[in-house]
């Protein structure tokens, strides 16, 4: 499985996907502005890694301030709060790990700054490790939908690279193939950054997951054909409704999904579901520079000079074209993903 990324003696280091698949290089990084430019410049991407990076960042800029009290400590943290969730609004990872941070700074307020210093230390790498179980469950419940024989349509990238180390698209596509089904994955190239193309493509092809990349605009067709026969995607951000935030495009295979009646399921740790949301339209949607509509990596000018670009780097699939959510918890409707959110609901009524 790829690492996208690692907490390494004191250090962070992070796969710079942008290179993707060209270029396999890993950067060190010892400043938290790092992962925070690396966050915005896509060198790690996908909702829960870039929780993880955020995090780590923490904890790493943490290491350096100097307090002589827990007031003086927060004052420092508070800074590095801020720069890390003014990287990416979308995926509600960020604001998942500092807000999971923030309480536990408040539990251990007692503690000394050297001792909090560490704490934060163990709670970036334990983030880490939870999402990779995460991954793991989401993939156990999520095999039940993937049949023998299969043809699973993926967007973007929710693999291994976006997330601790197993994905959470991808998980249950490792698991039926644990489980002895023959499939076969279909990845969307996903424009602009395409990381369908760069990164889904190439991360399945290192597993040894038959894979064939397409055209995003190729879906359709396709799915005309009876050549797929599920969709499974992951989010950046799932609300209270159960509609879902994730890479542009995706709203367009749900839709096409519900045309062919194709079941479009979608993979979510708890971690991108943001309860505190009642409906999609709340959701903030990153929009991104014109350079990647207009160019290929900044490098080829495929449009002309000065036109005039709309870069939303997400959209929003409502609730009704969703099959099922896929969670660590078990698979739901999406019209009761909202019980995730109370603590004295016996879950197993509402599983599917
Ligand atoms: O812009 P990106 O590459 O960060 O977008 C990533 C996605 O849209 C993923 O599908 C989503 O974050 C889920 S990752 C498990």
């Amino acid at each position: 499985m790829v690492k996208a990324i690692e907490w390494k003696d004191g250090k962070v280091i992070m796969l710079d996907q942008s290179r993707l698949p060209l270029e396999v290089k890993y950067i060190e990084c010892t400043d938290y502005h790092i992962i925070a430019e690396g966050i915005k410049k896509l060198w790690i991407r996908g909702a829960p890694a870039i929780g993880i990076a955020a995090a780590m960042g923490i904890a790493l800029g943490a290491q350096d301030i100097k307090a002589k009290n827990y007031r003086e400590f927060i004052k420092g943290i508070e800074t590095i709060f801020d720069v890390m969730l003014s990287t990416r609004p979308t995926a509600v990872n960020i604001k998942w790990a500092v807000e999971r941070i923030k309480r536990l700074l408040k539990e251990r307020r007692g503690e000394s700054v050297n001792r909090l210093k560490e704490l934060l230390i163990e709670e970036a790498k334990k983030i880490h490790e939870e999402d990779i179980e995460v991954n793991k469950a989401i993939g156990r419940w999520g095999s039940q939908f993937i049949k023998d024989g299969d043809t699973v349509l993926t967007h973007c990238n929710a693999g291994s690279l976006a997330t601790g180390g197993y994905g959470t698209a991808t998980a249950p596509i490792f698991v039926a193939i644990e489980q002895g089904k023959k499939i076969q994955v279909i990845a969307d190239e996903t424009r602009p950054v395409l990381q369908g193309a760069r990164l889904t493509a190439w991360e399945l092809m290192q597993a040894g997951v038959p894979v064939t990349l397409i055209t995003d605009n190729s879906a359709g067709a396709l799915m005309k054909k009876g050549e797929i026969d599920l969709a499974i995607v992951g989010t950046d951000r799932t609300v209270r409704n159960g509609d879902v935030a994730n890479k542009i495009g995706t709203y367009s295979v749900a839709v096409l999904c519900k045309e062919h009646k194709i079941p479009f399921y979608v993979a979510a740790p708890l971690s991108s579901i943001d309860f505190s949301i009642p409906t999609g339209d709340k959701i903030p949607i990153e929009e991104r520079g014109a350079e990647e509509v207009t160019h290929i990596f900044g490098r080829c000018q495929i449009a002309p000079d000065g036109v005039k670009v709309r870069n939303m780097a997400f959209d929003v699939t409502p609730a009704k074209y969703v099959t099922a959510i896929i969670t660590e918890k078990g698979a739901f409707r999406p019209k009761d993903i909202r019980k995730l959110a109370k603590k004295d609901v016996n879950l197993d009524e509402f599983r599917l």
